[in-house]
């Protein structure tokens, strides 16, 4: 037992009044993992109780009517004696297996499916589930979005915070990271792309299942699939990387043309942030362009998905979502709040990538922005933005301007030395982890610094403390 279960247990002992509960019997009695990962923001994402090892998910998509079928097969770890535990799934479940043994399960809402094995998962034992489903995503609706993308011809299973449970079974948090297999079984006409490396095709009478295999830990936000009529372009980088790039067909012969060169620019852009940021983390890369109508590329892990972009040669946004392979991916949030570590350096390398190739120094830039913007845009404490604000144009642009003031505060040695050790060996990280390791790497006091930049509601006074003198 470790320090704080004996402290808990002491508590429970002296302050319980339910008979029976006592120290000695909390500590084997089986009991439910609990319906969330503990985010302030989102309490229903994620689950406690497990670990999941590895996901293995099988989905057949209709495009007529927008249906998807499929079954999850994930191994996890119990990290307490669990009688029962939760999974996060929107869509219809109709069986459940633990261990090979059928469970009894039911949804406590649509996006809770709580599942009761045959008998008790003992601590620090890994265990298999399967679970069995079928609906139509495009329709299922919660926290306020109906985040499912697709239309007749395309589909892109995608989105941020929230997706995960749309197509398969999850531990929905990017606090539980797993590793994936991703079979996706569409008509024979389409293709299908998703995480990591294609592994294989299997052909059918009237359908092929491609299956793609993502070796690298993810968080269940960054897997996705799209699944189309997709032009495919496959090869290795000069640094040997393999990859892969998908324009969609509903585009046109030009706009195509113009998808993948700005694909193209994926090997040349992961060079630059390679100097600063250390070998790319993951044994693949690429990206998907897509023809539905979509505002935002998302940092999908190895292969981001990219809106047409109108013809405009927008690099900047392929820089943005491969620095998200760094920041964000290889290194995820904590939880949800943790967002700055997220979109502020994607935003800070897009403006330093784009600068490479403009005049202005990235100093000019924080500058100007700072002299630029009105008090309105100031209000958003980006370093608690809360869960409606978590994507407001200030957690990007502010948070971007707070990446080069630290620069600038503690120098391009002591920046560079910090991005290196947040991104050596770690799978997860707070915003408390980050400003820790930034006064451990320079030596200096920020605690002033990030209050100005991260947690006030007005614009930081030009100091040479925050960055700007
Ligand atoms: N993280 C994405 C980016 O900055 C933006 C994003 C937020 C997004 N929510 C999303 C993209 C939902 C697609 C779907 O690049
Ligand atoms: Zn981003």
């Amino acid at each position: 037992m470790n320090r704080s279960r004996r402290i808990l247990a002491s508590l429970v002992a002296t302050t319980c009044l339910v008979a029976g509960v006592g120290s000695a019997a909390a500590e084997v009695d089986p009991s439910p993992g609990s319906p969330g990962a503990g985010d302030r923001y989102f309490p229903d994402y994620g689950n406690g109780g497990y670990d999941v090892i590895h996901y293995d998910v099988h989905d057949r998509v209709g495009f007529n009517r927008g249906r998807l079928s499929g079954r999850t097969e994930l191994r996890a770890t119990a990290t307490q004696s669990l009688s029962r535990f939760n999974l996060d799934m929107m869509l219809k479940v109709t069986a459940v297996k633990v261990n090979g043994q059928v469970a009894e399960f039911r949804k406590t809402n649509r996006h809770e499916l709580q599942v009761t094995p045959a008998s008790p998962i003992a601590e620090g034992t890994d265990f298999r589930v399967q679970v069995k489903y079928a609906g139509v995503p495009k329709r299922l609706r919660w926290n306020g979005e109906r985040p499912w993308l697709g239309n007749r011809r395309e589909i892109v299973a995608m989105g941020e915070p929230q997706m995960a449970a749309w197509w398969f079974a999850a531990n929905d948090h990017p606090s539980d990271k797993a590793t994936f297999d991703i079979s996706i079984k569409v008509p024979k006409h389409k293709k299908v792309v998703a995480n990591g490396e294609l592994e294989k095709i299997t052909k059918g009478k009237s359908r092929n299942t491609w299956h793609w295999r993502a070796a690298e830990p993810m968080a269940a936000y960054l897997a996705f699939f799209g699944a189309g009529n997709f032009a495919l372009e496959r090869g290795r980088t000069p640094s040997g990387l393999p990859y892969v790039y998908a324009v969609s067909r509903q585009l046109n012969q030009r706009q195509r043309e113009q998808s993948f060169n700005l694909l193209r620019t994926t090997p040349k852009v992961l060079t630059f942030l390679e100097k600063w940021l250390g070998d790319y983390p993951f044994s693949s890369t690429g990206g998907l362009v897509t023809g539905l109508e979509v505002n935002f590329a998302l940092e999908n892990q190895t292969r981001p998905t990219y809106p047409y972009s109108g013809g405009k040669q927008s690099s900047w946004l392929v820089a943005h979502e491969l620095t998200h392979q760094w920041f964000g991916d290889k290194v995820a949030v904590r939880n949800w709040r943790d967002i700055w570590l997220n979109e502020g350096f994607a935003t800070f390398f897009e403006m330093l990538w784009a600068d490479n190739y403009g005049s202005a120094t990235p100093q000019k830039w924080l500058l100007r922005e700072w002299g630029y913007y009105p008090q309105s845009f100031w209000q958003l404490k980006i370093g608690e933005p809360g869960a409606a604000r978590l994507f407001d144009y200030p957690v990007y642009q502010r948070g971007g301007m707070a990446v080069q003031a630290l620069r600038h505060r503690i120098g391009d040695a002591d920046f560079k030395a910090l991005l290196r050790a947040w991104l050596a060996d770690r799978e997860n990280g707070s915003i408390e982890d980050f400003i820790a390791l930034a006064e451990e790497t320079s030596g200096e006091e920020l605690d002033g610094f990030f209050r100005a930049w991260l947690f006030s509601s007005k614009r930081p006074a030009r100091t040479v403390a925050n960055g700007l003198a």
